[in-house]
């Protein structure tokens, strides 16, 4: 795998004498979707501001496309389209000069072709020829995002893209960024609606006080730290939890009326067939049985309050 951002040994004390980030280091791949996660203030904003060379880091070496954000910073930067959290779009011009000024200020020679086909992927064609201060919102959002992809990066942040965009939008949105990603290129977005991470990104890494506390793949971080749940409505009540059953990690609920049996989706199998063979030994009847998975925002907020 091809690596595109590489980040090591980073650290960023601010004037004021906060240290915003502590040894992070990180590798981000050619391609992929990456999903940064954590609670406000923890860093998030930093380390992207860093990596595009807007905030000067305090010790570490970053690299983007292969090149160092200080040594090579205009190839460096080049290679990166950002999406900042905040927006800063009061502007009085067209939302077609905009993203045309854009990729110029990149050096790249002007492509009508380019410019025209982004703005009908976001949507904003028939806006085109409108002042920006004259859009709703989202739609400046989305300015935001044609600006980012103006000059053809290779690397995509997206800092919070879809705050304050409608659910319509967003997933428009999502699908915007699957295409990009097919077409080649990294993405990295932070997001409070965990759901997104859990839709779109192939690697999760989460970041708290300042620390990065893991990387992993999503896929395998829910099945590593997913628990199912397993719902079972009793037939008739019970009045306490049977001896057999204590040291299994179930519970009673409060009316009687049902066991909840929660357990690592790695070890389901053994788990749940062992507990209805107990029930069956026990003569619980049950009239029907649920299951339910946990999602990535139970999982995160597990990590982020431990
Ligand atoms: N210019 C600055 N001077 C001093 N401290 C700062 C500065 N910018 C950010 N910080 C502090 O650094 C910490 C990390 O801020 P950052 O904006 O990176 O967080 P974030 O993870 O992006 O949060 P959010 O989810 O709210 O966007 C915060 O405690 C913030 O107050
Ligand atoms: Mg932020």
């Amino acid at each position: 795998m091809q690596t595109d951002i590489s980040v090591r040994h980073l650290y960023k004390t601010y004037g004021d004498g906060f240290q915003a980030l502590k040894d992070i280091n990180l590798e981000i791949y050619r391609g992929e979707i990456f999903a940064l996660l954590g609670p406000n203030g923890a860093g998030k904003t930093t380390l992207i501001s860093i990596i595009c060379g807007i905030v000067n880091l305090s010790d570490g070496e970053v690299e983007a496309a292969g090149f160092d954000i200080k040594r090579q910073y205009r190839q460096a930067r080049q290679a990166i389209g950002l999406v900042p959290q905040e927006l800063n779009t009061d502007s009085f011009e067209t939302v077609w000069n905009a993203v045309s000024f854009s990729r110029g200020l990149f050096g790249k020679a002007p492509n009508p072709d380019h410019i025209e086909k982004i703005l009908k992927a976001l949507s904003l064609w028939d806006k085109r020829n409108n002042r920006i201060m004259s859009l709703s919102g989202g739609m400046k959002r989305r300015v935001m995002i044609a600006k980012a992809l103006s000059h053809e990066p290779q690397i995509l942040f997206l800092d919070e893209p879809t705050a304050g965009v409608d659910v319509e939008l967003r997933r428009d949105m999502w699908e915007m960024v699957r295409q990009l990603r097919e077409s080649g290129v990294t993405i990295i977005l932070t997001t409070h609606y965990i759901e997104e991470a859990e839709e779109m990104a192939d690697r999760i890494g989460v970041i708290r006080q300042g620390e990065i506390i893991l990387v992993e793949e999503k896929d395998l971080l829910m099945s590593k730290l997913g628990k199912k749940e397993l719902r079972l409505q009793l037939q008739h009540t019970l009045e306490k939890l049977p001896g057999e059953l204590t040291l299994e990690p179930i519970e009673l609920s409060e009316d009687g009326h049902e066991l909840i049996y929660t357990f690592d989706s790695q070890q389901e199998q053994a788990g749940v067939a062992r507990l209805l063979r107990t029930l069956g030994d026990l003569g619980i009847e049950y009239r029907d049985i649920q299951t339910r998975e946990s999602s990535l925002e139970d999982i995160f907020v597990g990590l982020v309050h431990e």
